[in-house]
């Protein structure tokens, strides 16, 4: 009988010698106790699997009875209850990637399971299977996409879309926030995520290969009351995100949330026209300056023609000095040829000398730059698309 908080493991893999390793590292690194079956091959794998209800698979793909991807198929198919860890070589990383795509809970190098991560990362895929279920069950939402961009780099946009997402959550809404970015992760800093998944895990497959699964598990709770994707982390991940892969994020994102809030490049990506038509709103973050009208009147005619409906682009004002100088919200939009969402107070140095993941709206709710935002949010939520200045 295992004892409870105990995990039922099956190894399925031809090399014996494994089991020993494994069970040493479970031994002298995990807290909680950890039985491990073995199965040489898959065929015995899959017998066990019916017989039993296993936590966790440690699955190798390369088995004397079957190879690679397929290997993975065959098992997820039969163990929907079960976390599925692939173990890989070096070499294999893409096919690994392959596998979380499809619904793998996560995987590990081989040189990996004789290490105190072990016990470490079979919890963490128990739990992402477990919370993985627990979404599927909920039913398909039809949420909302607002997207931002920044009229220049540097406008505020990163730090204004998690601000926003978190306000949403504050007012009760289930919120995405997602770093639609081909380079260098703002998320990461922003948040402090610690996910090892970010939105490289899902991109670069075959086109239609995203499932919702592999989405909801690369969605890291950032303990703010919302969910996100990181943009890519890791030098060797950047790479330009294609409109396919971000219909087919999006497309599922909204079923997971009432609203994804997307932060995209202030240099046209290569998806933004298909952005800006899943989005309910896409919204130029636009400083409250000269310089920042001037970045906004060169890229707002470009955007307007991106998209399909009249009120479909708004602009936001972020007001980052106290003494700006004297344009107002009304100028803008006269200029800009669209409605103000809203002007977002200045921060002082509330975002600057925040720690990663105190969030400014949520840590001082009652500064007047968290209330700005709330107040977006509550704009967003009621539907109400900005009209132009009188
Ligand atoms: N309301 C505000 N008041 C003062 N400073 C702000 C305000 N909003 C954002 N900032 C500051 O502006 C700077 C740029 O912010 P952020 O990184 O969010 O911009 P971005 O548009 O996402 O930039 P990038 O183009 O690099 O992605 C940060 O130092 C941030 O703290
Ligand atoms: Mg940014």
């Amino acid at each position: 009988m295992l004892p409870e908080p105990g995990l039922l493991v099956l190894l399925i893999e031809d090399e014996p010698d494994a089991l020993t390793l494994v069970n040493y590292a479970l031994a002298k690194w995990s807290d909680a106790p950890v039985a491990v079956e073995w199965a040489g091959d898959l065929r015995t794998g899959l017998q066990r699997m019916a017989e039993r209800n296993y936590h966790a698979v440690l699955l190798d793909l390369n088995l004397p009875d079957s190879g690679g991807f397929e290997t993975f198929a065959k098992v997820r198919e039969k163990a929907t209850d079960t976390a599925v860890i692939v173990l890989t070589g070096q070499e294999d990383e893409a096919l690994a990637l392959q596998t979380v795509r499809a619904g793998a809970d996560d995987f590990l190098m081989k040189s990996d399971i004789r290490d105190r991560v072990l016990s470490r990362r079979i919890r963490y895929a128990v739990e992402r299977n477990r919370l993985k279920r627990r979404q599927a069950e909920n039913p398909a939402k039809n949420g909302k996409i607002f997207t931002f961009l920044g009229a220049k780099g540097g406008s505020g946009t990163s730090t204004l879309v998690v601000n926003v997402a978190a306000a949403l959550a504050m007012a009760g809404k289930s919120a995405i926030a997602i770093e639609l970015m081909p380079e260098f992760s703002s998320f990461t800093g922003l948040l402090g995520c610690s996910s090892r998944w970010d939105i490289s895990t899902l991109l670069g497959g075959a086109p239609g290969t995203i499932s919702r699964d592999a989405v909801a598990s690369c969605l890291e709770d950032v303990g703010s009351g919302f969910r996100a994707l990181c943009g890519p982390r890791r030098a060797e991940d950047y790479r330009p995100v294609s409109p396919d892969e971000a219909r087919s994020l999006l497309t599922l994102a909204r079923t997971l949330a009432d609203y994804t809030v997307v932060d995209m490049p202030s240099i046209f990506a290569p998806s933004i026209r298909e952005v800006v038509h899943q989005s309910a709103l896409t919204t130029l973050v636009v400083e409250l300056s000269p310089m920042g009208l001037r970045g906004a009147s060169a890229k707002m005619p470009a955007l307007q023609a991106l998209a399909a409906r009249p009120g479909a682009v708004s602009a936001i004002l972020i007001d980052k000095t106290p003494c700006s100088e004297s344009l107002t919200p009304a100028e803008f939009s006269t200029r800009l040829g669209c409605g103000i969402l809203g002007v977002v107070s200045p921060a002082g140095d509330l975002h600057a000398g925040a720690e990663p993941g105190a969030l400014t709206v949520l840590r001082r709710p009652d500064a007047p730059c968290s209330k700005s935002i709330q107040e977006i949010a509550r704009r967003l939520s009621l539907g109400a698309v900005p009209s132009m200045a009188a």
